[in-house]
């Protein structure tokens, strides 16, 4: 192991009115034809389903491509729920004979909440589900990896660390998560910073071996769990494998919330359950990667891959005491730059959460949908991460908070997510 620098009527006479609606009906009728045969069998028709005083306007727009209409799967976009503007509400058949109100909280990113998705059993039936299963301490993958050698992030190629520079290197290294406080303390620790002038040149590196670094942050961490990026326990829920009527009424649900081809809904359906007492939070980060130089992880197995999450679908399962909002720190900015936003720490939930731009409170049976990645232009397929999307949970600051996560799976290519389907449905 070694240290590595790297840089949306008039009144008439009655038989006026009445011939006005049969007319309206009929046309209704002949447009639904229309756009239904426009459709693509692929799709769950859930369209109907719609209620918003617009969904005239929204059938009109199942297709107005100037090139045609989808005439099969391999023809189709990749779904995205229209958000018209913040605060638009539409109301939704998810399950049959129950309206769901569907809630546009943000548009950059787009994000949905859904009151009431789950009723007060449902939701204690989930945790039970997890509580039987046995739920374990939540770790990101990083953790588990070792360092052969570990990158020192002199981000401004001046040969030595800032304490910006030394927070950054071990969050990316060791994803943990310090304030400056903690680094001082660190250095004083260590020995590391011979001049004190907060800098650590590449000479004051060398006199601290990786070793005795990573084993000073491994046992900061055993005293102090909650500088992880993610404090909280996990359990997992296959729905393949268990036989429950919940579990499949939800699939429905979330069908008929994302209209996205069943396929899609279908594989790769496992949910994690998560737990978080006092002072869990989870750090922001994204859901989904788009670094599509590497297979998708769901599609293969002990390999270098890119986490694919098309949309990410969030149910709270209790109401938390205090604390643990989910935060979008960058929601709506004007403007985005990733180093500056890295640099700001403000991907530290654990400290820095009321200075996100966007909180959701956590509230028993609302789900929150939103979408990790936009939609290519070209293909119609799966594209770029919505970097907007950096999100986490709060610190939980009294009670525990249990959330479920059921993560849409796609891959940037349309043929390859139909040829999944053909394999696995
Ligand atoms: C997650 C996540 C947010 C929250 O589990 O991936 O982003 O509010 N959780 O707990
Ligand atoms: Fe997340």
């Amino acid at each position: 192991m070694s240290w590595v620098m790297a840089t949306a009527s008039c009144k008439k006479g009655t038989v006026q009115l009445v011939v006005t609606k049969v007319i309206t009906i009929l046309l209704l009728l002949q447009l639904a034809t229309v756009v239904k045969s426009q459709r693509n069998d692929d799709y769950e028709d859930t369209r109907h389903l719609y209620h918003d005083g617009s969904s005239l306007e929204e059938e009109k727009d199942v297709c107005t491509s100037a090139t045609g209409c989808p005439e099969s799967a391999h023809d189709m976009n990749l779904f995205r729920l229209e958000g018209h503007k913040e605060g638009h509400v539409q109301v939704v058949e998810l399950q049959d004979n129950k309206n769901h109100i569907i809630k546009t909280v943000s548009m950059k990113p787009l994000i949905f909440e859904v009151e009431d998705f789950f009723t007060e059993e449902e939701c204690n039936h989930v945790i039970q589900l997890a509580e039987k299963q046995g739920l374990q301490s939540s770790s990101t993958h990083n953790q588990e990896q070792s360092n052969p050698s570990m990158r020192l992030l002199d981000l401004d190629g001046d040969q030595r660390l800032s304490l910006t520079e030394m927070r950054r290197t071990i969050e990316d290294g060791f994803d943990i998560y310090l304030v400056e406080r903690d680094l001082r303390k660190l250095y004083t620790d260590l020995a590391m910073d011979g001049n004190e002038d907060e800098f650590i040149s590449r000479e004051e590196m060398q006199n601290v071996s990786p070793y005795e670094f990573k084993g000073y942050l491994d046992d900061l961490i055993a005293k102090e769990p909650e500088k992880k990026s993610r404090f909280s326990s996990q359990a997992w829920i296959y729905p393949d494998k268990i036989s429950d009527p919940l579990i499949d009424s939800f699939q429905q649900r979330i069908r008929r919330l994302t209209q996205l081809p069943d396929m899609m809904i279908d594989s790769h359906s496992f949910i994690q359950v998560v737990r978080y007492a006092a002072d869990g939070h989870y750090n922001a980060h994204h859901d989904s990667g788009d670094d599509f130089q590497y297979p998708c992880c769901h599609m293969v197995e002990h390999k270098r891959c890119n986490i694919c999450r098309y949309a990410t679908i969030m149910v709270y399962l209790n109401d938390v005491e205090e604390g643990g909002e989910t935060a979008f720190p960058v929601a709506n900015n004007e403007t985005y730059d990733e180093e500056v936003f890295r640099d700001s720490g403000k991907r530290n939930l654990n400290h820095y959460c009321q200075a996100a731009n966007l909180k959701l409170l956590p509230r028993k049976g609302t789900a929150v949908l939103w979408y990790n990645h936009f939609v290519n232009e070209t293909t119609g397929w799966m594209g770029a991460v919505d970097k907007l999307t950096w999100h986490g949970g709060c610190p939980v600051v009294r009670g525990n908070k249990w959330i479920m996560n059921r993560w849409i799976a796609a891959t940037p290519e349309r043929d390859q997510d139909i040829k999944i389907n053909k394999v696995e449905v």
